[in-house]
């Protein structure tokens, strides 16, 4: 895999995690539960770090982070949804990561990536726990 193709997926990864950001962001004001609205917005500046870290490794490859993301989907606006949708997002991110990371032969990539993935699954934990306490 050569350096343009890394940066085209950590350009990838890169979205994924700003509409993480965003979504949760968005679900922590409409949650009317504080439990599950506080590990929302915590686990929301998790994803912003996320980013962080993927910016770096995606400029010191030379490329530049891409703003452009989908259409977001929140889950609706009841708090059983907004859990459920945010359950799905992770579980997305998990696979593709595992993925990612058995087949990216950068080591300073892969090392990033598997941090990012064991934050991954302890989001969707704790999602899991909201959503079978509070949906
Ligand atoms: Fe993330
Ligand atoms: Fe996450």
């Amino acid at each position: 895999m050569d350096k343009d193709e890394v940066v085209r997926i950590l350009n990838e990864d890169f979205v994924d995690e700003l509409e993480a950001t965003m979504v949760y962001i968005r679900n922590t004001f409409l949650m009317n539960k504080c439990d599950p609205s506080q590990v929302t917005e915590a686990i929301g500046v998790d994803e912003m770090r996320h980013m962080w870290w993927l910016a770096d490794l995606i400029t010191k490859r030379g490329g530049k982070p891409t703003m452009e993301h989908k259409v977001l989907e929140f889950g609706g606006d009841d708090l059983k949804g907004m859990l459920e949708k945010q359950i799905a997002m992770e579980t997305a991110d998990i696979e593709k990561y595992k993925h990612q990371i058995e087949t990216i032969g950068d080591p300073e990539v892969v090392g990033v990536l598997k941090h990012i993935l064991d934050e991954e699954k302890r989001h969707r934990k704790e999602f899991r726990e909201r959503l079978k306490k509070y949906g």
